[in-house]
């Protein structure tokens, strides 16, 4: 990535990283080098379009709840010159916290199929690789909604961003599946005076 193209880079000049898509707002963030206007790494997230799309026969309001809830990390690249930095690291962490204050509680990423560096990468970082074609089910307001990585060559990574919960795999007789899963409190121990 050497360069935004520059539509993108009109676009998101004029409307401050956020650009409109269908079921809300798609937002892009940039890093710049310190002291340098050219941008080394961009982020876009999104509401997964597609699937609150196919979401219909549920009703309005599933759609907007996985409209509010879910997101996804389409694309997030760091110029190849910045790699190995902590730049993609930070850029990360920045949308996560963006996506979060604006009441996201679950972001996934589709990853090339076998990119073993790249799935690691975001391991690292929280996300749980689901296998190719793997499902991921998430109770959305009394609704259950299951999706995958739609078979295009890509896999998921899931994240949960709300601090209460983790992504789980659990196994079931058709199979595994990714899902949101309560964490455990933490266990305080008890102090009796003697
Ligand atoms: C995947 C990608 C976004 C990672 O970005 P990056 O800026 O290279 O990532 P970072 O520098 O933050 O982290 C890379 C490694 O460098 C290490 N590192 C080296 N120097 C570092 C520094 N000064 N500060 C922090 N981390 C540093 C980190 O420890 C990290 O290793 P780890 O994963 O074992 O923890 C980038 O490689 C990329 O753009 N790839 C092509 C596009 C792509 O595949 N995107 C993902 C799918 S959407």
């Amino acid at each position: 990535m050497d360069v935004v193209p520059p539509a993108l880079a009109a676009a998101i000049d004029q409307h401050g990283g956020h650009l409109r898509v269908p079921h809300g707002r798609a937002t892009v963030l940039v890093a710049c080098a310190p002291g340098d206007a050219a941008v080394i790494a961009l982020s876009y997230s999104c509401p997964p379009v597609r699937l609150i799309g196919e979401l219909a026969d549920l009703g309005g309001p599933v759609q907007r709840r996985a409209a509010q809830t879910l997101r996804e990390l389409e694309l997030l690249a760091v110029a190849e010159h910045a790699r190995g930095t902590g730049v993609g690291t930070a850029l990360l962490a920045a949308s996560e916290e963006h996506l979060r204050q604006g009441g996201c509680k679950l972001v996934f990423a589709k990853v090339r199929q076998g990119d073993r560096q790249v799935l690691r990468w975001y391991r690292r970082r929280g996300y749980l690789p689901a296998t190719p074609h793997e499902p991921v089910r998430v109770s959305l307001g009394g609704a259950v909604i299951t999706f995958d990585d739609g078979g295009d060559g890509y896999q998921l990574v899931v994240k949960s961003l709300d601090a209460t919960t983790r992504v789980a795999r659990m196994m079931a007789s058709a199979g595994s599946y990714l899902t949101v899963a309560r964490r455990a409190s933490p266990v305080t121990p008890q102090v009796t005076g003697q």
